[in-house]
Order: C-alpha cells, then sequence, then structure tokens
C-alpha cells in the first residue's frame, strides 16, 4: 500500500536520506529501525509532506503522493503520530480527539469514537483533563487515540514507546498488535526499542547514516547484521 522509492532529502548541504525505498503491505507492521540521528524522523516527515523531498517518489496505494500536501495525505488516509507526540496541552483529552475527527462526521464517526474509547479506556475516564496534566505515557495514547479517529489505512509512529513507562508500553503494544490484526490497515513503526518492534513488526527495515542498510521479514530480525546496526 505505501511504496518508497529512492528517496532523497537534504537539510542545506547535508544529505540526510540517501536513496531509501521501502514497501509497506495493507495489514502488516514494517518497523524502521536506527540509531538516533539517523534520519528516522525526517524520512516519516517527508511521507507525511511536512519536509520536501529533493528526489524519488512516495506512492499510496498506486497513486504518486509525493507532491502533495500534509492535509491531503491525511484526507488520504495518512495519519501520523509524531516523535513527542505533540498533543494540544492546554486542550481537554476530549477536545484534543475532536481535532483527530475534524473530517469525520455522522454515525461513522461515532462508531470509531467507540472503538477507539475501547482500545484506551484510560482516556474515556479522563476526557475533561487537560492534555497537558496527562503522564507522558497517557499523552502518547491520547496521541494514538487522535490519529486513530481519523480512521487511517496507514498510521505512521514515531518512537512510541520513547520515555514511557512499561505498563503503558504493554498497552500500546496490545493496541498496535490489534490493529495489525483487523487487517486493513498499514502500521509503520519507528522504534529504537528492539524488543517492542520485534513483538510486533512483519517485516524491518534499519536505516545508518540516511541509507537502508538491512531489511528483511521478522524471521530474518533477530540476527546480528541488525543488532550490529542498533547497539550504542
Ligand atoms: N530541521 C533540521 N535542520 C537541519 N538538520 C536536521 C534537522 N532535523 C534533523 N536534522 C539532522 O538530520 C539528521 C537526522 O535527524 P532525524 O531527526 O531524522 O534522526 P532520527 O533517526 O529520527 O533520530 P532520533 O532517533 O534521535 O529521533 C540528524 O543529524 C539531525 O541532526
Ligand atoms: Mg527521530
Amino acid at each position: 500500500m505505501l511504496q518508497v522509492d529512492q528517496l532523497n532529502q537534504y537539510y542545506g548541504a547535508a544529505h540526510t536520506l540517501r536513496g531509501v525505498s521501502l514497501t509497506l503491505e495493507k495489514g502488516r507492521c514494517l518497523a524502521l529501525l536506527g540509531r538516533n540521528g539517523v534520519g528516522k524522523t525526517t524520512l516519516l516527515k517527508c511521507l507525511m509532506g511536512v519536509l520536501p523531498v529533493a528526489r524519488g517518489n512516495v506512492t499510496l496505494e498506486g497513486r504518486d503522493i509525493t507532491k502533495l500536501k500534509p492535509h491531503q495525505r491525511a484526507a488520504l488516509g495518512i495519519a501520523y503520530v509524531p516523535q513527542g507526540r505533540e498533543i494540544f496541552a492546554r486542550l481537554t483529552v476530549e477536545e484534543n480527539l475532536l481535532m483527530g475527527m475534524a473530517t469525520k462526521s455522522g454515525r461513522k464517526a461515532s462508531a470509531i469514537r467507540g472503538e477507539v474509547y475501547e482500545l484506551f479506556p484510560v482516556l474515556k475516564e479522563m476526557l475533561h483533563r487537560r492534555g497537558g496534566d496527562l503522564s507522558g505515557g497517557q499523552q502518547q495514547q491520547l496521541a494514538i487515540a487522535r490519529a486513530l479517529l481519523a480512521d487511517p489505512k496507514l498510521i505512521i509512529l514515531d518512537e512510541p514507546t520513547e520515555g514511557i513507562q512499561p505498563s503503558i508500553i504493554k498497552d500500546i503494544g496490545r493496541v498496535i498488535r490489534l490493529l495489525r490484526e483487523r487487517g486493513d490497515i498499514g502500521i509503520l513503526l519507528c522504534e529504537q526499542y528492539f524488543d517492542f518492534a520485534h513483538e510486533l513488526a512483519d517485516d524491518f527495515v534499519v536505516l545508518s547514516r540516511g541509507e537502508v542498510v538491512t531489511s528483511g521479514t521478522h524471521a530474518q530480525m533477530d540476527g546480528e547484521d541488525v543488532k550490529r546496526h542498533l547497539a550504542v
């Protein structure tokens, strides 16, 4: 459903993405792995259209979306949960969630909302609390819930476990597994926490200095080749 072909991106003179290619199939979870600063977030921003690309193509369900604006990509079904969550701290949980639903209305919207509350019961209990007063883990759950309310075909998660306590990491893992089992959504999971990614991913790619250095299926993920590029 998502195809990235020979993507190149620069910050000024720095060549940050160097011919990155990857494929993500519907119903699967693709882990994007790599150390700090290798270009993971940059790649995700290029997929969302937040950053322009110099060369290369991004295709969603056969359609070239390389030149589309972020809101156009969102309308086509891409949802993005940024690194560091970026929820609205001064808005309530409910208001934050409504932002995610801005493009949906009617019966479908309330069905989706019900599903999302089922996935994240803690949010339902905290609807009137300000986003900024939630714990980091709860804010991460809120950011994921907000993305899901747009009923995406593709969800992009940038390091959802970063700085989060183990019990909430488990909850987030459970939600990603349920989404994957639904089979109708593609999940691009950027992670540095190898065990978490290993539990959830069907396929993986490893970035190093802006290049894909190795990739494969779940069965190949445990190899030395991968660990070598992740170990600090
Ligand atoms: N706005 C920017 N302007 C210039 N350089 C940038 C900018 N954003 C990121 N970089 C640089 O580009 C490189 C890739 O950064 P990026 O944020 O994509 O890495 P990352 O793999 O997501 O790292 P992390 O795991 O720490 O989140 C880094 O060297 C970073 O310093
Ligand atoms: Mg990053």
